[in-house]
């Protein structure tokens, strides 16, 4: 079966996408497509490339038994657009630099990550400068969207 390849993006690759990788992942393994679904995170900047993520990410997301430890930053590149089937942005910023590299032959789903979820908002708020609450509102979109993606692409593909 020829591997489905997910891509999560973000800005900095330290908060939200890297969340969602840790999340989707653990979800794919739990169905145990895990030979058959290939994870991956990266950013639209690259001020972060080469780091773990961000502490109070891998804190939060730890508490809820993802670890996201083994992660690190990277910057998205064309050659992303080659490999991936899903590109998935977690803001309009994001989606909006994706489709200005996009190239036009790209056959693939480039696409708001929330569009899988049911929530009323369709982009995943950044928690970086903000306080409280915002990396366990991060954990609540992108679990639920990461179910229904799994989903989607189970009934897809599979
Ligand atoms: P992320 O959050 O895009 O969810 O990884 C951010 C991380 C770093 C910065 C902004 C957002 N920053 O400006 O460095």
């Amino acid at each position: 079966m020829t591997p489905v390849k997910v891509l999560f993006v973000c800005l900095g690759n330290i908060c939200r996408s890297p969340t969602a990788h840790g999340v989707f992942q653990q979800q794919v393994i739990e169905a145990g497509l895990g030979d058959i679904i290939q994870v991956e995170s990266c950013g639209t900047g690259n001020w972060h490339s080469g780091e773990s993520p961000d502490r109070r990410a891998a804190a939060a997301a730890l508490k809820r038994g993802y670890d996201l430890s083994s992660l690190r930053a990277r910057q998205v590149q064309r050659e992303d657009f080659d490999r991936f089937h899903y590109i998935l942005a977690m803001d309009r910023q994001n989606l909006a630099e994706l489709e200005q590299m996009c190239p036009g032959a790209y056959s693939g789903e480039l696409t708001l990550f929330l569009d899988y979820g049911n929530s009323a908002i369709n982009e995943v708020p950044d928690p970086y400068y903000g306080e409280g609450d915002g990396f366990e509102r991060v954990l609540d979109l992108v679990e639920e969207a990461s179910q229904q993606l799994l989903q989607h692409i189970q009934q897809t593909h599979y």
